[in-house]
């Protein structure tokens, strides 16, 4: 399928839900305040990588939260769950960002999906989406 709808009117503050799209995991996370404060306390100069890899932005965009999340629904946050370095795919809610943590070879990625430390060398990527209404979502 070249595009798949989700309804997220289930997720609450700290769930996430895993959908397939063109055959890679994407993950739907609704963040939490706290996880959001992280991400946003992060400055570019934290960052291994500076660029968003945000499918839905110019491909030079910053990797700020705001650009890592979704527009003006800072809670709401969907990514390619792929890790960058040989496409393992991390686990949630893990790692000493609590964010991604990849277990094959270490990566571990912040609450904005962004790699802070390990082999990966890119930020897992943003799928182009858009909301169709406040509870669903349409990847691709
Ligand atoms: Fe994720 Fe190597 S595939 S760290």
């Amino acid at each position: 399928l070249a595009s798949t709808e989700v309804d997220i009117s289930a997720l609450q503050p700290g769930d996430s839900l895993t959908v397939k799209w063109r055959g890679k995991p994407v993950v739907v996370r609704n963040r939490t305040q706290k996880e959001i404060d992280d991400a946003k306390a992060a400055s570019l100069s934290d960052l291994k990588d500076p660029v968003a890899r945000n499918a839905n932005l110019q491909l030079d965009a910053p990797a700020t939260d705001a650009n890592r999340a979704a527009a003006g629904k800072e809670n709401w946050f969907v990514m390619v769950n792929v890790c960058t370095h040989l496409g393992c795919i991390p686990l949630g809610q893990s790692g000493s960002f609590n964010g991604w943590f990849c277990p094959c070879h270490g990566s571990v990625y912040d609450t904005a999906g962004r790699i802070r430390s390990g082999p990966a060398p890119e930020n897992m990527a943003i799928p182009v989406y858009s909301f169709l209404s406040d509870t669903k979502i349409k990847i691709g």
